[in-house]
């Protein structure tokens, strides 16, 4: 098999405020015991977003839907500092470095959309912001997390199963 290299993606792994970012998160959430918004999450996102977009021939292209996996929590550390909800946060701060990666103000703008929306969703069916709002639930294994009687999620956002 070969494997491709996404270069847009490699650099946002790169970009100096990225890391930054994901650093501050890191200490706010050092002794946070839900779930933490960390790589594991990111790339899982990333992940079950795209199966997502293959299994139901979605055709939306790889790399925007890395870029807005990664990118979706990026500014949580501003709604611990700040109270800033971590949706505008993120989307704000996702635009310095999608410019800075190579993406399109056109390609940028849909990410943001999605970023914004990934709480809540945004009604659609079948586009990037869709598959990210949806991904970014699913990510998440309460069938086995210790805190879930705690946690305020809804029981039908809870993933008790494995869904699919
Ligand atoms: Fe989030
Ligand atoms: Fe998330």
């Amino acid at each position: 098999m070969k494997y491709n290299q996404m270069k847009r993606i490699d650099k946002i792994l790169q970009n100096k405020d990225y890391n930054k970012y994901i650093k501050k998160i890191k200490k706010f959430e050092k002794d946070r015991e839900f779930c933490k918004h960390n790589m594991k999450h990111f790339l899982d996102v990333c992940r079950i977003a795209y199966i997502t977009s293959l299994e139901e021939e979605l055709g939306i292209e790889k790399e925007l839907i890395y870029a807005a996996g990664l990118l979706h929590d990026v500014g949580r550390w501003k709604q611990y500092k700040e109270s800033i909800p971590h949706e505008v946060a993120s989307a704000e701060l996702a635009m310095d470095i999608l410019m800075d990666s190579g993406f399109s103000i056109c390609e940028a703008e849909s990410i943001k959309h999605a970023i914004l929306n990934h709480r809540k969703g945004d009604g659609s069916k079948d586009t990037l912001s869709d598959i990210i709002y949806k991904a970014d639930k699913l990510s998440r294994n309460c069938f086995c997390c210790k805190q879930e009687q705690n946690c305020n999620w809804s029981l039908e956002k809870k993933n008790l199963t494995i869904k699919i």
